[in-house]
């Protein structure tokens, strides 16, 4: 949430800032602003909107400041306008700074502050830490007196000070009118990144606004530093400890984070999934001897394949495909599993018996509260491992262990490769488990083989993307929907209809499908989409009898089933048809037509599908 980009280098600041906050802008984009430093002066330029609103007030040809700082926000606190954007100045005019996280105690500091005669101007907590650095900046000294120590610079000095104050979740660029060399930024909890090119630098909140201008990076640390004047930087801890930075190789490449000929990047993800899953899967299945090597918990599967107890947990689509995992680790593992949303996990003291092993899900490795679940599980001794996209994201590295997603960049708002690498990740597991307790070397081989199997087979749905467009067409004007599955496909229909929701602005329900008639059978009206995940599987005879419920409603069938299932166009009012598989993995590939589906409906429905209303990418706020 919110993406903060920073320059210090020989080229103009403006430019690269643009370019940088358009690559962070699936973070946040309700307002954005940029803070130049020249002669000792900032120019500040901020609106409400998307960067595009930015660009237009910025000065042509573009001002030549070497060094700024530049933000794209997602509004928490105060409404997306000129005054709440960023950056915030501080009330004597030396500080400028963008934020992105949450300052907790800002109301405690925002009093305090203006008993001590600060004054502000905006309705956001950022505005406290513009305040509280200028206030220990202009004072030169602590609250109890204590002045600067002559070795420190008073700039860094004034920033550790501040921040020492603040409780909360952040990443930081700031700027001093006073300092026209320095920029400093600073993590705690939100990501912040450094990438160190031939004589520039930049700040930001994630690699894809590096990555044109250099692929070495400093992964900052919680509770670092970085001050960078202007051809050296220096890393410290927020106490004034100096820290050995490391420089890393940015593992993202341009081509990812570009739309390389496709509209939306929600579109170019659904269509990477045959090549994005066989990447997760690649050299980790051995089907000679039906085993499954994941290296980063390799050392964790004695413990594992011993467990009484798995805990999933997550949010929005990850939770959907934990529950695919509670019960891949039922049945094929036979131990007991389930998911929690980690937003009610985190509250609600939760009692977790010795060997229990928690598995934190997380696209960007950031969701905070999926963070502050990972926290109390930690808290209460339980082995904690990870399933995570991003590289050395928070949630990669507070984990004991765990393994990686490999399915590059997600930039779409809306999730849709993460899922189907998260559920693959889970089945190979969930299998390798089970193999080390009960199954068969032959089964497991055998499911082995069905999971290799299903990259080529999501290829052929994707070639249907012309015929669910035209199912959606058909029902897009429809204002209420309902998605039912049953069995595996159960979070599926719960993944359905969050992807129809959250783009295309319809109100759609997913349900267990024999549920329906305990209450939401009410909602069914002429011509209300039911949209039916009915393929070949165990509960398939009882699904039809879902599907005859509601058309005897007058509701309109819109029906997912297996390749060759005749048996079903009766039940239909349109049909999609994908490749079986067993009932283990249907979830990998039904999910893809109700991806491609909700995308459409939102095209046809003119939305941006890849920033929707109100949303961001990786929410890192409570
Ligand atoms: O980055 P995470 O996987 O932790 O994010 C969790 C959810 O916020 C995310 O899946 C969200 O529900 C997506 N927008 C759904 O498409």
């Amino acid at each position: 949430m919110c993406g903060i980009v920073a320059y210090f280098g020989r080229k103009p600041a403006q430019p690269i800032l643009i370019e940088g906050l358009k690559r962070l802008e699936y973070r946040g984009y309700d307002s954005a602003g940029l803070a130049l430093l020249e002669h000792s002066d900032f120019s500040i330029y901020k609106t409400p909107g998307r960067i595009a609103n930015l660009e237009v007030i910025l000065p042509v040809p573009p001002q030549k400041a070497v060094l700024g700082i530049g933000h794209t926000r997602w509004a928490t606190h105060g409404q997306p306008n000129t005054t709440n954007a960023h950056p915030h100045v501080d009330y004597t005019g030396k500080i400028a700074l963008v934020h992105n996280g949450i300052i907790e105690n800002y109301a405690t500091l925002k009093k305090w502050l203006i008993k001590e005669g600060c004054t502000f101007k905006s309705e956001t907590d950022t505005e406290v830490a513009a305040n509280l650095i200028g206030y220990f900046y202009s004072k030169n000294q602590t609250r109890d007196g204590r002045g600067c120590p002559s070795e420190c610079d008073r700039f860094e000095w004034a920033v550790q000070q501040a921040i020492n104050e603040i409780v909360g979740t952040f990443g930081l660029a700031i700027l001093c009118r006073d300092c026209p060399e320095t920029l400093i930024g600073v993590k705690k909890g939100s990501p912040l990144i450094l990438g160190v090119g031939k004589n520039e630098f930049i700040i930001a909140s994630d690699a894809s606004a590096i990555i044109e201008h250099t692929s070495q990076a400093v992964y900052l640390s919680d509770g670092e530093m970085v001050t960078i004047c202007r051809d050296s930087f220096s890393t410290k801890t927020l106490s004034n400890e100096t820290v050995d930075a490391e420089l890393k190789e940015i593992e993202i490449s341009l081509d990812q984070i570009e739309l390389e000929g496709f509209s939306h990047y929600m579109q170019k993800e659904i269509a990477e999934q045959p090549a994005s899953l066989e990447t997760c899967l690649n050299g980790r299945i051995d089907l000679k001897n039906g085993r499954v090597v994941l290296g980063g918990i390799q050392s964790r599967l004695r413990e594992l394949t011993r467990t009484k107890r798995i805990i999933l947990t997550a949010c929005g689509t990850a939770w959907h495909a934990g529950l695919v995992g509670e019960f891949l680790f039922e049945q094929l593992a036979r131990i007991p599993a389930e998911v929690e949303y980690a937003s009610e996990f985190r509250y609600r003291n939760p009692i977790l018996e010795e060997g229990t092993v928690v598995i934190a899900i997380s696209q960007s490795g950031e969701t905070a509260d999926t963070l502050a679940a990972i926290e109390q599980a930690k808290e209460r001794g339980a082995t904690v491992l990870g399933a995570v996209n991003v590289v050395g994201s928070t949630i990669a590295r507070m984990t004991d262990a765990g393994v990686y997603l490999r399915v590059g960049p997600e930039i779409g708002v809306a999730s849709t490769k993460a899922f189907t690498a998260q559920v693959a990740v889970l089945s190979m597991l969930a299998i390798e488990l089970g193999r080390r307790r009960h199954l068969s070397n032959d089964v497991a081989e055998g499911l082995l083989k069905e999971l290799v199997a299903i990259p080529n087979k999501i290829k052929s749905i994707l070639t249907q993307s012309e015929i669910i467009r035209d199912i959606a067409a058909a029902n897009v004007d429809r204002e209420n929907w309902l998605f039912l599955g049953r069995g595996f496909n159960y979070p599926v229909a719960l993944e359905g209809a969050l992807k129809l929701k959250e783009i295309s602005y319809i109100h759609a329900e997913g349900l267990p499908a024999a549920e329906m008639k305990h209450g939401p059978i009410a909602l069914i009206t002429d011509g209300m989409p039911a949209v039916f995940i009915a393929t070949r599987c165990a509960q398939y005879d009882k699904i039809i009898g879902n599907i005859e419920e509601v058309r005897a409603r007058g509701g309109r069938t819109i029906v997912v089933a297996t390749e060759g299932d005749e048996q079903i166009r009766p039940y239909a009012d349109h049909v999609i048809y994908i490749p079986d598989t067993c009932d283990y993995f249907q979830p990998l590939l039904t999910v893809v037509p109700l991806q491609i589906l909700a995308y459409h409906a939102a095209v046809l429905h003119g939305h941006d599908v890849d920033k929707p209303r109100n949303l961001a990418k990786s929410v890192t706020v409570e």
